[in-house]
């Protein structure tokens, strides 16, 4: 993928969940790419968050696709609740689930498209056998389950490894890159092979700067044409922004 394809995803559960509709409308009109839905079922992460209700009610607003990241065990109990369509990618934990052969032909069946989510701990090659059928890798740059935590050591090369083993398959697999994904490290993510950016607390929903301004900056550090910034230097940009 040329490095001006990169993709932003911006997390919804790390913006304002009392002004969903706004918040979405607001990504669309910041140019977001895509829309990342954490989907958490407090039992294979400490946590829980979306229904379907939530991603059927904004498939139906929005046009851009729908970027949906299943953090839930077995998750091919609830992949007839979902009305989505061949725009949107369906993301499934390596570690949930038990027959991910199975798990493919049900999502192609629905004709959405198809991802596998690593963990931090899960190596690469866990992906040899399935990667002819993926349109994206999601790794985890942390523990799933939350936001606002640092990236862990190795997920740089983790990131390259993965494209290593993407070029070898001679497939077009996407790597999208989720958690702690900062303006800081977006730039070494994007340079290591990762294409999309699951943008949460670490960048654009960081209060300082509104959602246009801080996509397009974050879109600008992954596309080569603006160094890396610390958080600090963010209050300054805010005015020249
Ligand atoms: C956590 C989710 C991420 C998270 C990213 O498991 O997958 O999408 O919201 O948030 P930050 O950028 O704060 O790590
Ligand atoms: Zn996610």
């Amino acid at each position: 993928m040329s490095r001006l394809n990169k993709k932003i995803s911006p997390s919804i559960m790390c913006g304002d969940w009392l002004n969903i509709e706004k918040m979405i409308y607001q990504l669309e009109a910041a140019k977001a790419d895509w829309i990342h839905v954490d989907i958490m079922d407090g039992h294979y992460v400490p946590n829980i968050t979306f229904g379907f209700d939530m991603v059927n009610q904004i498939r139906r607003i929005v046009d851009i696709p729908l970027d949906v990241h299943m953090m839930v065990y077995h998750p091919e109990r609830f992949f007839n609740r979902f009305e989505l369509d061949q725009r949107d990618i369906i993301s499934v934990h390596y570690e949930a689930v038990e027959h991910m052969n199975q798990i493919i032909h049900m999502l192609k069946q629905k004709k959405v498209k198809i991802g596998i989510a690593l963990n931090p701990g899960t190596d690469v090659s866990v992906l040899r056998t399935y990667v002819e059928d993926l349109y994206m890798v999601l790794l985890m740059m942390n523990q799933p389950g939350g936001y606002g935590k640092s990236m862990e050591a190795g997920m740089m090369d983790k990131i390259r490894e993965t494209k290593t083993l993407i070029n070898k398959s001679g497939k077009k697999v996407l790597i999208e890159v989720d958690g702690s994904v900062s303006y800081v490290l977006a730039g070494e993510m994007s340079r290591a092979g990762a294409d999309i950016f699951v943008a949460g607390t670490s960048s654009i929903f960081n209060k300082t700067m509104d959602l246009r301004p801080s996509v397009q900056k974050l879109r600008r550090i992954v596309n080569h044409v603006e160094p890396n910034y610390y958080v600090h230097d963010l209050t300054s940009l805010k005015q020249s922004v």
